[in-house]
């Protein structure tokens, strides 16, 4: 690996100064919001001012190989896959696409790739579950390594359940512009459902890819295929081509506690919106990208009638407000089964994607961890 200067420079940021400000950020949060400072808070102001220390060759340069590296330890090779787009999808798409669009005419052909986490060897299609994970990371970052205790829990939890990892297309990659990871989503679902016949199928996004799977839930549905059993977003970025700065929910009293405590920060998503942003795509009205503030009520109101959705969220988290926008404005829909008792799971005192990232280790204590405990009770089969 040849190493760049502004790659070494962020390796040095990450070694000096990364320890002091995380140090001095668990300061203030004990001291100014007396928080017990656990393991937890130490994990997300690293993350936090760790991003905040790069740019965005960084994900490109250093963080996407350091992660592919590690993951590549605990999986199989990632196989490929590949369909054309049929004409129902390319009329959905192609009123938005501008010239010079990677997916127009020619080449809408969609490869992409996956990999099985876990799978019985006798795993039956017809009557055995199968979950799609769709991992975060603002687009741009592949797959963090600390979901594993998630995945590998999950896997134990349910022995029967097959687990499928989503690699797809970041921003950060050549011609990785959105709708590409939609589309690639696209033609794993169909793999899933039309070639390996599965009958139960969940989709579970966190973050920007439960922004994915919310946007290719709105694909399936327009397309009319047979949409998934059912569907787990945890912290989904709901807005993602949204500016911030001009944001109430930026200037509110919560954003300026919860941003001392969450993972993210503003600051740092307005990076991965800048990698995100279509160039050659239409998406300022785009419902299936900005879910929230673009929301499509007939779309939805369809989908609730056939698919069991689960929405995930912490308290201690910037994205919370645009989540709950999203959740009231499908709560408010008519006549149909979703509840905030039902479909809602709130982790009090939860950073972003806080369950994925939980590291207990003993099964049992994991899965009594109540926001988890929610995820596997929405899991079991009917
Ligand atoms: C919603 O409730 C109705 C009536 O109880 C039921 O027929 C339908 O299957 C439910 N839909 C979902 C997605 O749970
Ligand atoms: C809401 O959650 C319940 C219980 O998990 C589920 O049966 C139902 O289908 C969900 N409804 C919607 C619209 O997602
Ligand atoms: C996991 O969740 C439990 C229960 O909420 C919490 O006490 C613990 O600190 C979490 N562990 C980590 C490492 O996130
Ligand atoms: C949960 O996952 C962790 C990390 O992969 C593993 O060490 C632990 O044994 C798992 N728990 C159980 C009970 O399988």
């Amino acid at each position: 690996m040849k190493l760049k200067i502004s790659s070494v420079y962020f390796i040095v940021k990450i070694l000096i100064i990364l320890p002091v400000t995380t140090l001095f950020h668990c300061f203030d949060v004990w001291y100014h919001y007396s928080r017990t400072i656990t393991p937890s808070f130490i994990r997300r102001i690293l993350m936090r001012e760790a991003f905040l220390l790069g740019n965005s060759e960084i994900c490109a340069d250093v963080i996407n190989p350091v992660f592919e590296y590690i993951d590549s330890f605990f999986l199989q090779d990632y196989e490929e896959i590949g369909n054309c787009m049929s004409e129902d999808d390319y009329q959905l798409i192609h009123p938005r696409l501008k010239i010079g669009s990677p997916l127009s005419v020619g080449k809408q052909y969609i490869i992409t790739k996956y990999v099985w986490y876990s799978k019985p060897s006798d795993f039956d299609p017809d009557n055995d579950p199968v979950l799609v994970f769709s991992h975060g990371g603002g687009f741009a970052i592949k797959l963090v390594p600390l979901s594993f205790n998630f995945l590998n829990n999950l896997s134990r939890y349910f022995p029967r359940m097959g687990i499928i990892i989503h690699d797809y297309t970041v921003s950060v990659d050549e011609d990785g512009e959105h709708p590409l990871n939609l589309l690639e989503t696209t033609v794993l679902y169909d793999y899933i459902t039309k070639d390996l016949n599965c009958k139960h199928v969940t989709l579970v996004g966190e973050s920007a890819g439960g922004n994915i799977i919310l946007g290719t839930l709105q694909f399936l549905q327009k397309t009319g295929r047979v949409l998934p059993e059912k569907v787990i977003v945890l912290s989904p970025w709901c807005n993602p081509t949204y500016d911030s700065s001009y944001s109430d929910h930026r200037r509110s009293l919560a954003y300026s506690i919860n941003k001392v405590m969450d993972a993210l920060s503003f600051e740092g998503l307005c990076t991965f919106t800048k990698m995100l942003t279509p160039k050659s795509y239409m998406y300022e009205d785009d419902p299936m990208l900005d879910i929230e503030s673009n929301f499509d009520d007939k779309t939805w109101h369809k989908i609730l009638a056939k698919v069991s959705l689960l929405v995930v969220y912490g308290t201690d988290e910037i994205l919370q407000h645009e989540i709950k926008d999203f959740i009231k404005k499908l709560d408010s829909l008519p006549s149909n089964n979703f509840t905030l008792a039902n479909n809602v799971s709130i982790d009090e005192n939860g950073g972003h994607i806080e369950p994925v990232l939980n590291m207990t280790l003993n099964l049992e204590k994991w899965s009594q961890e109540p926001t988890i405990a929610s995820i596997l009770d929405f899991l079991k089969p009917l």
